[in-house]
């Protein structure tokens, strides 16, 4: 049940079988990360429709699972279990794809890591920046250079699920996930022009705050709106079926503003927060 935050900031997005049908039908569908979350949720979506779905994400039992129901429903679906941080995975995902027989039509590139942690806590982790950066940014680098011949032959599509977080001012304790994904939104923005003169579309949505497993782990979130992973598969959806090249919630116009002309006001404001959190005297 969404609370009464939750309904403003996240109204009900609808998507017309119709309209998502003439988008998909008949294509090969990539999605990263389709286990769990958003990925999965995308997946069960397109299951109701007459498409091939490609899913891929670590833990095999789940895959296989959601394989078994999407069978059940009108789609055709491969599952390929790799672990995304190991660069050799990424060369064996980038074989099954090019041995594919009708290439890919679609490319959702979807799989990612979160992590917070404060700079005190992470003097001896240099591996949460390697690990964020292998799946967050080089692996979809990795998977969609080998992709983009694929794409271009089928003129498809490719769709980058990214955070709001990336839009705006930087915050504490986020260095390795927003660095990351920063980094990817940077890479495949500064080729959007030269996708669309192949014939790829390509597009990004900014998230909000998506109830998955990957906010579970921070206690604050228990009480933060955010949005139901089904109504982001929804908003996905959309994108693919229009002819935007982003997509992002009706608010982010506010904090937006905010990060353009407010970077003293919050460099400031972050100090003081945590020094008072620390409980510092100010
Ligand atoms: N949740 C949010 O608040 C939020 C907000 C903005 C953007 N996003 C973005 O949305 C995307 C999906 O996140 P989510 O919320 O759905 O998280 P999630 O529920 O944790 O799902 C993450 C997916 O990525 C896969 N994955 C993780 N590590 C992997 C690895 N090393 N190799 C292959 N696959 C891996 C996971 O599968 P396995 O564990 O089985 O490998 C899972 O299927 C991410 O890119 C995230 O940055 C999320």
């Amino acid at each position: 049940m969404k609370t009464l935050p939750e309904r403003l900031l996240f109204p009900n997005a609808r998507i017309s079988k119709e309209r998502l049908e003439k988008a998909i039908h008949g294509k090969t569908i990539v999605i990263t990360g389709a286990s769990y979350g958003i990925g999965e949720e995308l997946a069960m979506l397109f299951s109701g429709y007459n498409v091939h779905l490609i899913l891929i994400a670590r833990t095999e039992e789940k895959l296989q699972a959601l394989a078994n129901s999407i069978k059940a429903n009108k789609s055709k679906c491969i599952i390929i279990a790799a672990d995304l941080y190991q660069e050799s995975e990424v060369d064996r995902v980038i074989e099954k794809l090019k041995s594919l027989p009708g290439g890919i039509d679609i490319f959702i590139s979807n799989a990612g890591k979160s992590i917070t942690r404060p700079l005190a806590d992470s003097l001896n982790r240099y591996h949460d920046f390697t690990r964020t950066n292998s799946l967050n940014y080089l692996a979809p680098v990795k998977l969609l250079l080998a992709a983009t011949p694929l794409l271009k032959a089928n003129k498809g599509q490719i769709i980058n699920i990214s955070a709001m977080n990336v839009l705006l001012l930087p915050a504490p304790e986020w260095a390795a996930y927003q660095a990351s994904k920063t980094a990817f939104d940077q890479w495949f923005r500064s080729n959007l022009a030269e996708w669309r003169v192949m014939g790829i579309l390509a597009k990004t949505i900014y998230l909000p705050l998506v109830r998955t497993r990957m906010i579970a782990p921070n206690e604050n979130y228990k009480n933060y709106p955010a949005m139901p992973p089904q109504q982001a598969a929804i908003r996905i959806a959309r994108l693919l079926c229009s002819s935007s090249t982003c997509s992002k919630p009706w608010w982010a116009i506010f904090p937006q503003t905010g990060s353009f002309f407010g970077r003293y006001i919050w460099e400031k404001w972050s100090y003081y927060h945590l020094r008072k959190r620390n409980g510092d005297s100010i």
